[in-house]
């Protein structure tokens, strides 16, 4: 029930917009049959990305819902979009460029530092890119004035992880050489923990970040929109931290896929996990040897392949590898276990299962194994639930 005023209204038009466009962007002549699949649960997208929303912006802490774990799917980026998040955030220009072509309405966010070659994309498609090299914030400025806009700027600060990053004794110096480009605007600092060096963001290191911020901030007598402090590693810090300093933006992609901290894995109370699940179908089923038969050497993959001795086995094949998605990261819904892949196919063995031709087998995926299958051109991609976030 909504009453009559104009804020209900609103949401009742932004309601009436997003359904729409979910509802062009979901539509496919591919189903529940179809094999192999990736099913993407627009709902509990839905109701992670708001529940982490919700609880950040409590603390103060704006969050960028990151779209690179699902190849920029317009209809997961339309959901996080309408769970309340001010930015959506990508590493490719090109998926920024799918979800705004789709209609979905946001502040977008490059989070890759870009090329030369794909300044002229950046400009056009993103309204802010993460920053650490001159050169490259000199093009941008220089293709946002022939494109009419201001470019926003995040330059980064490397604070050990080796990644990206400006080093911090070097921020004072570009930040006085990006103020005299005009084109861009530089709208905040930001770090990446967690990530190349697995450096935790701990408070340690959220002090630094502020500590720089204001330094800047004092130094150029200037207030930055955004102290980016990073991404679903700083989950515990941003829940637990009694000091959270000038930090007021997080980016935030695996969290929302996987409903558990990626420090070490464990579930989030209040998140759901399995957002995603891979289907794929049994081509062939053989009781056969748990042990090559033959002398073993490398396989193709330049491995020597290992098996446990389990006798006589009911292996069965599926219709996918290692060209659609990462095998370590999959692991089967039922009591069966990965044996062995190879570029087209996974070998089960099937247990107690009885598995036959035909039978669709489900996995559970980690991150990673979900952005390979995002990535596949074979596998067919299927929104679940989207009524449950309208
Ligand atoms: C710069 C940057 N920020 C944020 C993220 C999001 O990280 P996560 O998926 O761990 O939240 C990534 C990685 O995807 C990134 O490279």
């Amino acid at each position: 029930m909504f009453r009559d005023c104009s804020s209900c209204n609103n949401y009742l038009l932004t309601s009436l917009f997003t359904q729409a466009l979910i509802k062009r962007m979901t539509h496919s002549t591919t189903s529940l049959t179809h094999s192999p699949r990736i099913e993407i649960d627009l709902g509990k997208i839905y109701r992670n990305t708001k529940r982490l929303n919700h609880m950040f912006l409590a603390r103060g802490i704006s969050v960028m819902g990151v779209t690179k774990g699902v190849l920029g799917s317009p209809p997961v980026a339309a959901a996080m979009t309408a769970a309340g998040v001010g930015y959506l955030a990508d590493s490719r220009i090109e998926n920024i460029k799918r979800i705004k072509d789709a209609g979905v309405k946001n502040t977008f966010v490059l989070i890759r530092t870009p090329s030369m070659g794909k300044v002229r994309q950046v400009v056009k498609y993103a309204d802010i890119s993460l920053n650490s090299e001159l050169d490259v914030i000199q093009q941008l400025a220089c293709e946002a004035r022939a494109q009419n806009k201001v470019h926003g700027i995040l330059l980064m600060v490397d604070l050990g992880d080796l990644r990206e990053g400006i080093l911090p004794e070097d921020m004072e110096e570009t930040l006085a050489a990006v103020n005299t480009f005009k084109g861009v605007k530089t709208i905040g600092i930001g770090t990446n923990l967690g990530c190349i060096g697995g450096v935790t963001p701990g408070q340690d290191k959220m002090d630094e970040l502020s500590r720089i911020a204001v330094t800047l901030e004092n130094r150029f007598k200037i207030r930055f929109d955004l102290v980016s402090g990073g991404n679903s590693a700083n989950y515990h810090w941003a829940e637990e931290s009694g000091r959270l300093g000038r930090i007021n933006n997080l980016r935030i992609g695996e969290m929302i896929f996987t409903g558990c901290s990626t420090i070490d894995y464990s579930p989030v109370e209040q998140l759901e996990t399995n957002v995603s699940r891979l289907v794929a179908e049994v081509i062939e089923v053989k009781q056969k040897d748990s042990l090559p038969g033959g002398t073993v050497a490398t396989n193709a993959f330049g491995e020597i392949p290992v098996f446990a001795d389990r006798g006589i086995i009911t292996r069965a094949i599926l219709e996918i590898g290692r060209q659609d998605v990462l095998p370590q990261g999959l692991s089967p819904v039922n009591d069966m276990e990965i044996i062995g892949v190879s570029s087209d196919h996974v070998v089960l063995d099937s247990k107690e299962h009885r598995v036959k031709i035909g039978d669709q087998i489900g996995f559970h995926l980690t991150y990673g194994a979900q952005l390979s299958a995002m990535t596949s051109p074979y596998i067919e991609k299927v929104y679940l639930n989207s009524g449950e976030y309208i």
